[in-house]
């Protein structure tokens, strides 16, 4: 068997697993391992899949399918607004998307594309590493009248210096996050996902991002590149590390908090890539503004990718071999009190505006166990230190989530919650 038909067994086991996490783990039955064994063909690949993905981590301990590895080819981030008047209302809304929502994403787990209904567009199509995952805004809290059930970590965002954002593209009740390898299965979901609470909930903003094919990479192990063309990924806590726990996933043992207890916060940023401008750097320069290699991703003055950047080398001349402005010297641990989050970041593409201008950049998530500890203390770090890449980018899109975790036995995420 080839590396890639190797890579697409497993990442097609990992989506029913991912499904499995939407659904809650009582889902894991003859339909998963049936729609795997289908579309894979072999038992025994099947057990080793499933234990390649145990052990990176998976749904049994609650984690939400935006989580596991490998990341998806595509994404789509869709932030809604309860439609309700009241408090009561909203707090009625709410439960019944997530519900829904919820039965729907079990139901896909189960049946594979065919829940999706008779003339849906994935006729013929296997379930593509469907992965649902669901998350609550601030604002729900609050218009549900639920304030005092808010983590004090779910404080709002602060305004950081280097912020454009775009009213439209910011906030919302609920979080959508649906990953697949193929677009069509993942625009049949979300398309049908939001069909089912039409009248209870509206979209408010979204978002379509995408990274490269294990099927297309030489080496689907390898870390993806962005837009940008670098290597983007390479620091991150890994889900076989003791320390993933502790800095993705939160941990209330207060009761009235419990409902996030094991869940995990992400920030999603809609961060435009000013593309001509970087492109027309000499590529010299654009190693310095990162501090990390272009070919390779290794940092300045190391050999590989995995090594430690030396913050402390200085070049002949007596200057820092990374940048003092450099965008890994100011987003380190080092200079950010030890700041850790998991960023899942995937490239998006609309075209050009009306004005001519690209569309393009990244769809950054970061997951961590407080955000006022993780991407908001690394943003600060980032303004303050006049990270050389903030002339290449513009923040344009906000909103924070908390994700609780996926329970079994319950019907629905944050259950107890509402
Ligand atoms: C379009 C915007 C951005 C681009 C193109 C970008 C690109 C990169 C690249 C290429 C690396 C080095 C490879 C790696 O470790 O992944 C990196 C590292 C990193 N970035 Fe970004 N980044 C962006 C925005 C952000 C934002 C908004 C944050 C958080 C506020 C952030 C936090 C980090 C962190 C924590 C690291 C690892 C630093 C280390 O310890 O070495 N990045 N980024």
């Amino acid at each position: 068997m080839s590396g890639n038909a190797r890579e697409r067994r497993h990442v097609s086991r990992r989506g029913l697993l991912g499904a499995v996490g939407a659904a809650g783990v009582a889902g894991l039955g003859a339909g998963g391992l049936t729609g795997y064994t289908a579309a894979a063909g072999a038992g025994e690949r099947t057990e080793s899949a499933l234990a390649a993905a145990r052990s990176r981590g998976g749904p049994e301990d609650g984690r939400p399918p935006a989580l596991l590895t490998p990341t998806p080819a595509h994404v789509r981030v869709v932030a809604v607004d309860v439609l309700a008047e009241d408090g009561t209302e909203t707090r009625e809304a709410a439960r019944e998307v997530l519900a829904a929502w919820s039965r729907e994403a079990r139901a896909l787990h189960e049946r594979g594309p065919a829940a999706l209904g008779e003339g849906a567009p994935t006729q013929g199509m296997h379930p593509a590493s469907l992965g649902v995952t669901l998350g609550l805004g601030p604002s729900l809290l609050e218009r549900a009248g639920l304030a005092d059930r808010r983590p004090p970590r779910m404080e709002d965002l602060p305004a950081f210096g280097t912020d454009q954002l775009n009213p439209d593209w910011c906030g919302g009740d609920l979080m959508l996050h649906v990953g697949a390898e193929d677009p069509v299965v993942l625009s049949a979901a979300v398309d049908h996902l939001l069909r089912t609470v039409r009248g209870r909930a509206g979209v408010r903003w979204a978002l379509p991002g995408f990274q490269r094919s294990a099927a297309a990479a030489v080496d689907p192990e390898a870390t993806p590149r962005n837009l940008m063309g670098q290597v983007d990924g390479t620091v991150n806590p890994r889900p076989d590390e003791a320390l993933f726990g502790t800095q993705v996933l939160a941990s209330h043992t207060e009761r009235p908090l419990a409902w996030m207890d094991g869940g995990s916060y992400v920030v999603v940023r809609r961060i435009r890539m000013l593309l001509d401008d970087w492109f027309a750097l000499e590529p010299r320069r654009r190693e310095e503004v990162i501090g990390r290699r272009l070919a390779d991703g290794a940092p300045l003055g190391g050999d590989r990718e995995r090594d430690r950047p030396d913050l402390s080398a200085l070049d002949d001349a007596g200057e820092p071999v990374i940048a003092r402005d450099a965008h890994i010297r100011l987003a380190s641990p080092e200079s950010t009190l030890g700041a850790r989050m998991l960023r899942r970041g995937f490239n998006y593409d609309l075209g050009w505006d009306t004005d001519g201008r690209r569309q393009a950049g990244l769809l950054f998530t970061a997951w961590q166990a407080d955000p006022r500890t993780g991407f908001t203390a690394v943003q600060r770090g980032l303004d303050e230190g006049h990270d050389a890449l903030g002339a290449y980018v513009r923040h344009e899109g906000s909103a924070l989530f908390a994700v609780p975790p996926v329970r079994e036995g319950e019907p629905h995420v944050a259950h107890s919650l509402l």
